[in-house]
C-alpha cells in the first residue's frame, strides 16, 4: 500500500513537472533538469480498453475476433495510426443479443473492423472528416463506410442502422485515438433488417439528455449538446487518466 502509494505520489509529480516544463519558460538552469520519465510511445490498445472504462464487451469481441491484433499493429505504425470507436458496455447490452449472435465469424470480424479507421483523427479534425463523409473503415469498401456529422460540437457516427453519439475522448494521442460511443454502429450489409435496440442508454456520467446536474463536472454538456469546452476538458482528464494509469502499471511490474 505505502509503495503503491509513494509510486502514485511519483507519478502525479513527474506529470505536473512535465506539464510544467511544457508550460512555462526555462528558468536560468542553476541545477540539470531532472530527466523527465519517457513519455509512453507505445500504446497497448487491449490494456488501454480495459483500463479505462466500461468497454470490456467490445475488448470481447475485438480479442475474440483477432481484430485487437489489426487494430494494434496499426497503432504500431507510428505513420499513420489509427482510430478506435468503443461502443460503451451499456450500448452492446442495449443490442437485442439475438442479433448479435446471429452472425457468423467472418460477420463479427467485420462489424469489429467497422468499429476502426486506419489513420489516427484527433478530434479537431472532425469537421473535416464529417465534409468528406462516407469516412472508410477498416472492414474497407464503400458498404462499411460511416457518415460523419459534426453539428455544434456534438460528433455522431451514422452507420446503417445506428447513429452513434461520440460520448468523450479515451485517449488521444498521435498516433492513437479512442473514442467512447454510446452505440453500436450496426451496418446494414451486416445486419439486413434492423436490429431490434433499447432505448439510448443513459451515459454514466456526463447526461445526455434531460436535466440532471452533474456535480462538480465543470462544463457538463446540457441538453444533448456536448460543447468543446467540455468535450476537451473530459479528453485532457482521460487522457491523463489513462497515462497515469498505464505508467503506474508499467512501475507496479518493476
Ligand atoms: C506492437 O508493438 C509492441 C512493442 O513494440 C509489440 O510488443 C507488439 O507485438 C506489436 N503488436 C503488433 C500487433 O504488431
Ligand atoms: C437469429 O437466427 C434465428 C434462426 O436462424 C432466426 O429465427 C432469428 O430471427 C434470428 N434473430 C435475429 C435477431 O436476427
Ligand atoms: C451516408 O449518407 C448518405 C447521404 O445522406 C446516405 O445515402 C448513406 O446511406 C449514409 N451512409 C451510412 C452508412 O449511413
Amino acid at each position: 500500500m505505502e509503495l503503491k502509494n509513494a509510486v502514485l505520489a511519483v507519478t502525479v509529480l513527474c506529470l505536473a513537472l512535465l506539464r510544467g516544463v511544457s508550460s512555462q519558460k526555462p528558468a536560468v538552469a542553476a541545477t540539470p533538469a531532472p530527466a523527465p520519465s519517457p513519455a509512453p510511445r507505445h500504446v497497448d490498445l487491449a490494456e488501454l480498453l480495459s483500463l479505462a472504462g466500461p468497454y470490456g464487451t467490445f475488448l470481447g469481441y475485438l480479442t475474440k475476433t483477432g481484430v485487437i491484433t489489426t487494430f494494434q499493429s496499426q497503432a504500431n505504425n507510428t505513420d499513420q495510426g489509427v482510430t478506435v470507436f468503443a461502443p460503451e458496455d451499456s450500448a452492446f447490452a442495449a443490442v437485442d443479443g439475438a442479433a448479435l449472435s446471429n452472425l457468423t465469424a467472418d460477420q463479427l470480424r467485420t462489424l469489429m473492423l467497422c468499429h476502426g479507421m486506419p489513420r489516427y483523427h484527433p478530434l479537431s479534425s472532425f469537421s473535416a472528416l464529417a465534409a468528406s463523409s462516407p469516412v472508410p473503415t477498416f472492414a474497407g469498401g464503400q458498404q462499411y463506410a460511416v457518415n460523419v456529422t459534426d453539428a455544434a460540437g456534438t460528433i455522431r457516427i451514422e452507420s446503417g442502422w445506428a447513429t452513434a453519439k461520440l460520448v468523450s475522448s479515451v485517449y488521444s494521442t498521435s498516433p492513437v485515438a479512442v473514442y467512447a460511443l454510446n452505440r453500436v454502429l450496426l451496418p446494414e450489409q451486416i445486419f439486413p433488417t434492423a436490429p431490434e435496440v433499447a432505448p439510448v442508454p443513459a451515459p454514466a456520467q456526463a447526461p445526455v439528455h434531460g436535466d440532471k446536474a452533474n456535480d462538480g463536472a465543470p462544463g457538463a454538456a446540457e441538453h444533448g449538446s456536448t460543447d468543446a469546452k467540455s468535450l476537451s476538458c473530459r479528453i485532457d482528464s482521460g487522457r491523463l487518466l489513462a497515462i497515469l494509469a498505464l505508467m503506474v502499471s508499467s512501475l507496479l511490474m518493476l
